[in-house]
């Protein structure tokens, strides 16, 4: 059992005092009937809470996909340019939300928006091996001579070395090349192919481990994740499977 007020906090971005005064109006209910009490006891496995009409998940977590958009950056402040925070819905945002990962400004696709810490983590982290795909758009034909270096490890201008990592040549262009990668440094995709002595025009991420961006939705959109799209992103997919999906559908914009 737990209070309905701690329940609605930690699922909303309202403040207690907030929760009370909308409890005291008649705004939230419990399983269909309304609660004027913000101190009252509710299961919350098995309680289902309704607040200004939405539907709490019983979830102690949320878990957000945006399609980002360019213009966005991957920071919970403004101060190196609008937040992609500014993207989520109001009634799919909680305290303490951030983007689990970056993808730099001007890069688009799959981002995941959560207030899970340790999900996060494990999302990122090198050892958890979550691949990330992207698909690139080259200002110079890919070279078949790149599958062989990218597979050997690419080292970067400044000398860091990538581990090696699978890269192909889009049947749909020479200028387009989805790459696989298991780490996230810093403009890392932009960085290998200038190694390389290309030039990545743009760049979108098609993937996050075994769970793919929805064609259907749009850039600058969110969706709500499901548990099973959560254990999707730790099911490892097989770079060439996905990509035999994946490459009718999508163009790096
Ligand atoms: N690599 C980059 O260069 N940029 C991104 O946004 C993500 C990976």
């Amino acid at each position: 059992m737990m209070r309905l007020d701690k329940f609605i906090s930690e699922r909303t971005e309202y403040t207690r005092t907030q929760i009370r005064q909308l409890c005291a109006k008649g705004s939230v209910s419990v399983n269909g009937a309304v609660v004027k009490k913000s101190d009252t006891k509710i299961n919350e496995d098995s309680d289902t809470v309704n607040v200004c009409g939405r539907e709490l998940s019983a979830s102690r977590f949320s878990y957000i996909l945006l399609n980002k958009p360019k213009g966005y950056v991957s920071s919970t402040n403004d101060n190196d340019g609008e937040s992609v925070l500014k993207l989520v819905p109001d009634d799919m945002r909680t305290k303490g939300m951030f983007p689990a990962g970056r993808l730099d400004k001007d890069s688009t696709g799959a981002l995941l928006i959560t207030d899970d810490g340790e999900l996060a983590h494990r999302i990122c982290s090198p050892n958890s091996h979550i691949s990330k795909v992207y698909i690139a758009e080259l200002s110079r034909p890919f070279e078949q001579e790149y599958v062989e270096k990218f597979a050997k490890g690419i080292v970067l201008a400044n000398g860091e070395a990538c581990s090696p990592c699978k890269v192909k040549k889009s049947e749909k262009s020479d200028k387009l090349a989805f790459i696989e990668l298991h780490e996230g440094m810093y403009h890392q995709v932009k960085r290998m192919f200038a190694a390389v002595g290309n030039h990545v025009e743009n760049l979108k991420r098609i993937s996050l481990g075994g769970f793919l961006l929805p064609e259907n939705l749009a850039s600058g959109k969110c969706m709500c994740l499901l548990p099973k799209d959560i254990k999707q992103m730790f099911t490892p997919i097989d770079f060439d499977v996905l990509l035999t999906i994946k490459d009718d559908f999508f163009s790096a914009n």
